[in-house]
């Protein structure tokens, strides 16, 4: 079976051609590389043996992704490339929704053309808001509180109105938690740009001595020690997630929607004990005020894609927090 990975080469997508190909998948990717590297596709390569296709296409541009169509007859997409910084989608959001809606539009309007209907799409936890309760159900209320949040929502929204007048469009919505971790090879893993916005590549840039302390975001949240709690997953586990979602969505057809989280939830303070455990390294904290728009807790419930797909979570928090810290080395982030 071919798949069509777009955005391949960025951090959940490089890691997923990997588990494709180590299952016998053909995999043609493409990607912009406006948040990743050419590179990135020889690491793939050299983890696996084996070889990928990559075209260097941008989504907002649909004549740039025509080729990849004409070119290869595709079993499924997997649907990872767009932008992702919740903070500059405040700043710039019509950036994001330009590239997210506009985008998967394009990509959408090539799959009717050329008749391949089977998607599988990289949606969020976000899409949740604030849920009242955890752990989260895939049927909890669904609302967003910034563009980058609402992206996600429409596009859920498009992808599953494809399938109303056509059943021959197949969509699987998988909702990740807060993926962490990289190769174990050390070869792949996530390198923002610039400060980091979230917690697992501040906490490796204070590691390796770029950053001189890490601030929490407040300690006053209702939760056991007042920290903000989330379901923190290896990002090999979500990877092999989408290996799984591949068998569903080519034997399906409609919606279907799934957390994919560990189902376990951890403070800010208890990931950095954890790395401080797991690697044997101190890294300096303080306390700072709430960051706006966070939330106290969010968890999964991971119970329906253990039933349906058969996939579930392996790695623990220290093996997230060995990997993230060999990447971090390995790479000097
Ligand atoms: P990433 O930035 O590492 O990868 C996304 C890739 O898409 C990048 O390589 C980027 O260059 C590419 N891209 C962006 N716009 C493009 C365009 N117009 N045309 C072609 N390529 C384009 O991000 P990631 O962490 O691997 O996330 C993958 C997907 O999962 C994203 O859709 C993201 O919103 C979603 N997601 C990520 C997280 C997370 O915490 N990392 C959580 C939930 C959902
Ligand atoms: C985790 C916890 C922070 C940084 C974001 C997106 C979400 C999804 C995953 C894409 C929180 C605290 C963080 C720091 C801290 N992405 N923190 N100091 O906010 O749960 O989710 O990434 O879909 O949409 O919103 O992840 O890693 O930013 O924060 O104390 O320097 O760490 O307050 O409690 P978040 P995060």
């Amino acid at each position: 079976m071919k798949i069509l990975v777009t955005g391949g080469t960025g951090y959940i997508g490089s890691h997923t051609c990997v588990e494709l190909l180590q299952k016998g998948y053909e995999v043609v990717v493409f990607d912009n590389l406006y948040n990743s590297k050419m590179d990135v596709v020889d690491k793939i390569q050299s983890i696996t043996g084996k070889s990928i296709q990559f075209y260097k296409a941008d989504m907002r541009d649909k004549e740039s992704m025509r080729p990849i169509f004409e070119e290869n007859t595709f079993d499924a997409v997997i649907h990872f490339a767009g932008l992702k910084a919740v903070g500059e989608s405040v700043e710039k959001p019509l950036l994001y929704y330009k590239n997210n809606i506009g985008g998967t539009l394009n990509l959408c309007e090539l799959m009717n053309e050329y008749n391949c209907k089977k998607i599988i799409f990289s949606s969020s936890a976000t899409v949740y808001g604030a849920p009242k309760t955890v752990p989260i159900t895939e049927d909890f209320p669904l609302s967003t509180t910034n563009p980058y949040g609402s992206t996600k929502l429409m596009q859920e929204g498009i992808l599953s109105d494809l399938c109303v007048p056509d059943e021959d469009w197949s969509v699987i919505l998988l909702r990740y938690f807060n993926p962490i971790g990289a190769h174990e090879s050390g070869l792949l893993g996530e390198s923002p740009n610039g400060i980091p916005n979230n917690l697992m590549p501040y906490i490796m840039q204070v590691a390796v001595g770029k950053l001189p302390e890490l601030g929490v975001f407040g300690d006053d949240y209702d939760t056991p020690d007042g920290t903000g709690v989330r379901d923190y997953i290896h990002v090999v586990d979500l990877a092999k997630g989408h290996v799984n979602a591949v068998e569903k969505v080519t034997n399906t057809n409609g919606v279907n929607i799934y957390n994919l989280g560990t189902g376990n939830g951890y403070s800010v303070l208890d990931i950095v004990r954890a790395f401080e455990k797991a690697n044997d390294i101190t890294i300096p904290y303080s306390i700072k005020p709430r960051r706006a728009g966070d939330i106290a807790m969010c968890y999964a419930d991971p119970k329906k894609a253990k039933e349906e797909l058969g996939w579930e979570a392996q790695y623990d928090l220290k093996k997230m927090c060995e990997d993230s810290w060999r990447f971090a080395r390995m790479n000097q982030q």
